[in-house]
């Protein structure tokens, strides 16, 4: 199943770079290193992946070959100047970055969020977890459709968590995000409750590749006027 453009996930200025295996071994930090001090193999291997398509996309951005080290809660810290999100499903990896000023551009990137999941339905019971009633009354209209919307509404909101975490530090429940599809652009919107204050709505792009559904948000804040 294709569907969406992976390429187009993100607007202009943002570098996303996916990989399937470290072909020339790992290449961490000490830092990284000592995060990963008491992973198991599989998962010290997701993380250097990760890690190795962040630093790909740093560099074509002309960025810093520097640490990304691990946040308090988990959250990839980046270089100063730049913002961005890793994701990995199934052996794929990815992460997408860009500059928080990207050139040629009036709007600055406060923030990035890329999620990655199998293009499989969740559970009953799963689904009624993650969507809001508004939202499981839009999917009970689409029962029939090739599309796992249910999980994809599961990896929109995980995408706009991890784009926003990282500037707000603040935990959201599933049910909090609206979550809005435009399958006709392959794009959602997502509004946030509004005692969450700023922002109130994120804009994001969807794509399935085979077996693989790609959520990706972008926070894109215009300069304020004087
Ligand atoms: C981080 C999270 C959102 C997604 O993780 P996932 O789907 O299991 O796994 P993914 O591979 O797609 O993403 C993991 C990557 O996300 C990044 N990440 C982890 N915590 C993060 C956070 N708080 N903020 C931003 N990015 C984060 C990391 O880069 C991590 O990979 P790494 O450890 O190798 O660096 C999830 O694990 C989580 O912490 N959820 C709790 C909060 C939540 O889901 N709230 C409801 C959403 S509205």
């Amino acid at each position: 199943m294709v569907e969406g453009n992976q390429e187009q996930l993100f607007p202009e200025g943002v570098v996303l770079v996916t990989r399937r295996d470290l072909a020339e071994g790992p290449d961490l930090f000490p830092e990284e290193l000592h995060a990963m001090a008491r992973a198991t193999p599989a998962r010290r291997y997701e993380f250097a992946l990760g890690r190795r398509c962040a630093r790909e996309a740093l560099a074509l951005l002309g960025g810093p070959r520097v640490a990304i080290p691990v946040g308090r809660f988990r959250d990839p810290v980046w270089p100063f100047g730049y913002v961005g999100s890793i994701t990995h499903c199934h052996g794929l990896c990815a992460a997408a970055v860009a500059r928080t000023l990207p050139v040629n551009s009036s709007c600055a990137i406060r923030g990035l969020g890329l999620d990655s999941e199998p293009a499989a339905s969740l559970s009953e019971e799963l689904a009624g977890v993650i969507c809001t009633a508004n939202e499981c009354t839009w999917l009970a209209g689409r029962q029939g459709d090739d599309t796992p919307w249910d999980r994809l509404f599961f990896c929109a909101k995980e995408s706009a968590y991890k784009c926003l975490f990282p500037t707000t530090h603040r935990f959201l429940e599933f049910r909090d995000l609206g979550v809005r599809f435009d399958p006709e652009h392959g794009s959602f919107d997502v509004v946030l409750p509004s005692l969450y204050g700023s922002p109130s709505h994120l804009h994001g792009r969807y794509a399935i590749q085979d077996d693989v559904l790609l959520a990706a948000t972008t926070w894109m804040e215009e300069p304020t006027r004087p």
